[in-house]
């Protein structure tokens, strides 16, 4: 059966309402559409824990600060429809930017501290412009519960603080990141690789592996990046936007994993950036 398409907001209110009077527990999953395993993933963890699932597909323009990705971002609606038809969801919100952002429109929710390193420093203003459609995703949608892929792990880390700095009354589920069979991380922007990229990519998953490994024995983010910085410029990595060890919780910098620690790369291939972020066990 296929998936009602919901474009106007006082529609969704309808059915959200109805189903919360109904005391069904709403589980909603964000996307920006071009679904891959990695959202369908999400998808079922989310039809797992909630009685109604909301898919949300909107390419949010606030998030990108370089108008040429914000073009070139894919965009298949009908094909996602199909997939989340095999999944029985319960709706697809997919407003306009006039719905989501309609004239006029001026709030902007910020993050602190977490935001201003790793992808927020390479993008400016793109971690607000995440707080902000989140937030009125999360309203609209009248969500209990919110599923993301730890792909996005400082995404992750950013919406659970600001779901629960305002109270937003909404769970987020963590999720694991979701493979292709060489270990490159699922990625709608993967779409855009070249077939010669492609074949390079997955590089980047390795040499994070690699540092893991020697982060494992006792060796020191300082001794193991310029190897893999190395190693990455050779398979064509021409620019590395970062590649280092977070604590978790903070997301502050650490040489070794002496707490619960994540490793983290944005790279760029061929004109495409790729990120990716693994754990790390912590030593001592
Ligand atoms: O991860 C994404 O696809 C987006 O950042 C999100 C969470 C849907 C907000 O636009």
């Amino acid at each position: 059966m296929s998936v009602p398409i919901i474009r106007d907001l006082a529609q969704l209110r309808e059915m959200t309402t109805t189903w919360r009077r109904a005391g069904d527990v709403i589980g909603v999953v964000p996307t920006m559409g071009a679904l891959h395993d990695g959202h369908l993933s999400l998808v079922a963890a989310a039809k797992a824990r909630a009685d109604r699932v909301i898919v949300t597909i909107f390419v949010n323009p606030k998030q990108f600060n370089n108008p040429e990705d914000l073009a070139n971002y894919p965009r298949t609606e009908e094909d996602d429809a199909r997939k989340l038809a095999r999944f029985e969801v319960d709706a697809i919100w997919a407003p306009d930017g006039d719905t989501m952002y309609p004239p006029g429109f001026s709030t902007n929710v910020s993050v602190a501290g977490l935001t201003d390193v790793l992808c927020g420093a390479h993008r400016p203003g793109h971690f607000d412009g995440v707080a902000t459609v989140v937030t009125k995703l999360f309203r609209q949608t009248a969500a209990d519960l919110a599923f993301f892929g730890e792909k996005d792990f400082q995404q992750l880390q950013v919406v659970r603080r600001l779901s629960r700095d305002l109270d937003l009354g909404v769970e987020v589920v963590g999720c694991p990141t979701i493979r292709e069979i060489d270990g490159l991380a699922m990625s709608s922007r993967n779409l855009l690789l070249s077939d010669r990229a492609r074949v390079k990519a997955p590089r980047l998953h390795e040499v994070m592996e690699v540092i893991a490994t020697g982060l494992a024995a006792g060796d020191s983010m300082q001794t193991l990046v310029p190897p893999a910085l190395k190693a990455l410029e050779n398979a064509d990595f021409l620019k590395v936007d970062y590649l280092e060890l977070r604590s978790c919780d903070t997301l502050s910098l650490l040489d070794r994993p002496t707490e619960p620690a994540r490793l983290l790369a944005a790279a760029h291939l061929a004109g495409v950036r790729l990120i990716d972020n693994i754990d790390v066990p912590q030593i001592g």
